[in-house]
């Protein structure tokens, strides 16, 4: 039992957290995809980053490739949440691929929006990572008119062609608070800088980086369970440093948890990149209780009831088996 004159050990628990709408779509496409045409399902790239979704798919009969040419021709494959460039599509084609797109109807919208504007004849600026897949999706619909900037460091050196039309675009799943530093470092080198017609930065990234904000200052430890490769999580443990938080660290699972990071720790702050099945979160609850940890409490910031209808490809071949 507790020394009388120790304060309780606590965990606060972020709300919303886990799979957005985007992700709860693309891995029901491949369950689905597995059910209906049978095993194995392709999969371009791991449908969402996260590391136990991709296990537990593989396990059910799902092949994960890095490109289309992996791919037996006429196979099913399932295009992963972050989307891909029109060339993938083309390559698909040309393979006689069924395929079944379960990019992220946000990612797609920028996908809209950077082919808008290309055809408008502006440049781009596009925010984001280099090399993230959704960034090499993006930029496929516009290469010629995309300028990517990874942050306020980079914008010393874009150049544009016109700087009367430049619009910045950006990847969905960023740190609001640095794409804002960005694109003002960005308006003070382009006065007439546009900016994009909605918010890039999709709803699960920015309630999730707002519910950790709000309980991170309360906190000794904040432990974000997601991937290395998810980009939305990696911004979640830096929004919790940000914040306040003491320390703050990326797990991908129970068994990535520390015991040392424990010491002198009072209140644990926990929340799941939008990736991240919930048994993933439960686990490191149950990992906190064991160590004198209380029941977690949830602190919820937004309530979230956005969903995503399933790939129409899928809809329309569900429909003709019925
Ligand atoms: Fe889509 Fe945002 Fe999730 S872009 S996949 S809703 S993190």
């Amino acid at each position: 039992a507790a020394h009388a004159s120790e304060p309780a050990k606590r965990v606060l628990l972020a709300k919303p957290r886990g799979y957005c709408a985007g992700v709860d779509r693309a891995v029901q496409a491949v369950e689905l995809a597995l059910a209906h045409y049978g095993a194995p399902v392709y999969v371009r790239k791991q449908i969402v980053h996260n590391a136990y979704v991709v296990r537990t798919l593989e396990a059910a009969g799902a092949v994960f490739v890095e490109e289309t040419d992996e791919v037996p021709e006429g196979a099913v494959v399932v295009f992963s949440a972050h989307g891909v460039a029109p060339e993938v599509h083309a390559e698909a084609a040309t393979r006689n691929l069924k395929t079944i797109d379960a990019t992220c109807p946000l990612v797609t919208k920028v996908h809209h929006e950077a082919r808008r504007f290309a055809a408008e004849d502006y440049d781009i600026v596009l925010i984001g990572h280099d090399g993230h897949e959704e960034v090499v999706g993006t930029t496929g619909e516009a290469p010629d008119h995309v300028r990517l900037v990874d942050g306020p460091a980079d914008v010393a050196a874009v150049s544009v062609r016109d700087p009367e039309r430049v619009v910045w675009l950006s990847q969905t799943t960023l740190s609001v608070d640095e794409t804002m530093q960005t694109v003002d470092a960005l308006r003070e080198k382009f006065p007439s800088l546009q900016s994009p017609p909605s918010d890039d930065i999709c709803y699960a990234t920015q309630n999730r980086q707002a519910a950790v904000k709000a309980i991170a200052p309360q906190t000794d430890l904040f432990l974000v369970v997601g991937s290395q490769n998810s980009s939305n999580s990696v911004r979640m443990v830096e929004v919790a440093k940000a914040a306040g938080a003491r320390a703050a660290y990326l797990v991908d699972d129970v068994h990535a948890v520390s015991p040392e990071w424990l010491s002198g720790v009072t209140t644990v702050g926990l929340s799941s990149g939008a990736s991240v099945p919930e048994i993933l979160v439960r686990e490191v609850a149950g990992w906190l209780a064991e160590r004198g940890y209380g029941e977690p409490e949830e602190v919820a910031h937004t309530e979230e009831r956005l969903t995503f209808a399933l790939p129409q490809e899928l809809r329309r071949d569900l429909k003709l088996s019925a």
